[in-house]
């Protein structure tokens, strides 16, 4: 069926195809939870320079927490929106005292520090702790409304609690942490919001965006 079919294709590609990336060789939950807040308002290259320095000039949670803030936003300075920086110490301190240093492993408690939201609870879950977890922010939630919904309308649009409900329920089983990243490089890459590259994407076949507009190429001008 469809889930499955897209399944197979989408694990099979990045099995094939995944980007290098320095986040991805490491399971340090601390080290995750960088990456992540500096992902979240700036593009992989940008970070990709940026993340090296800071975790040599604070290598561990414990050197984050006692380091002063102003030094914290100077490594920080040119990947801009410096309020991350500071939500980043805070939340490190916080895992300091209320956790004894240890970066919780499940949703319920990562989403009890401040600053952390439903997406970066997903992605520290899964991406430290292997937890099976759904997590979506836009670029997941774009490439899964294609795959599944199809090309979007006003009255298919979902909220965000009904996209998270339905990414968990095409997580394939025991793949979560493939998954998410390989979700994470289709809408980096074949899938971004304009100009997707549906000539060379591996799931033409089940991508119900993509059928619904190889319908219209029968129409002269086409949409695709
Ligand atoms: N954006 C947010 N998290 C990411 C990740 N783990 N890999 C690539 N891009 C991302």
């Amino acid at each position: 069926e469809q889930i499955a079919q897209a399944q197979t294709q989408l694990l099979g590609w990045y099995a094939a195809e995944q980007r290098d990336l320095p986040w991805r060789r490491t399971s340090d939950p601390y080290a995750i939870l960088v990456s992540e807040i500096m992902l979240q308002q700036t593009q992989v290259d940008r970070v990709l320079p940026k993340y090296q320095q800071f975790l040599t000039a604070f290598p561990t949670l414990a050197s984050l927490a006692e380091a002063p803030t102003a030094d914290v936003i100077n490594v920080w300075v040119p990947l801009g929106y410096n309020m991350r920086a500071v939500r980043l110490q805070s939340i490190a301190r916080q895992v300091m005292t209320e956790y004894s240093g240890r970066i919780p492993d499940t949703i319920e408690e990562l989403l009890k520090l401040k600053g952390v939201g439903r997406y970066t609870a997903g992605a520290i879950a899964c991406f430290a702790y292997r937890r099976q977890v759904a997590t979506v922010d836009t670029n997941i939630r774009r490439v899964l409304q294609r795959i599944f919904i199809g090309v979007e309308q006003p009255d298919t649009a979902l909220t965000d609690g009904e996209m998270l409900a339905f990414a968990e329920q095409v997580l394939p089983s025991g793949e979560a942490y493939n998954w998410n990243q390989a979700l994470m490089d289709m809408g980096a890459t074949i899938c971004p919001s304009n100009n997707p590259k549906c000539g060379t994407c591996p799931l033409q076949t089940s991508c119900k965006a993509y059928q619904e507009m190889s319908q219209h190429s029968l129409f002269p001008s086409g949409i695709v």
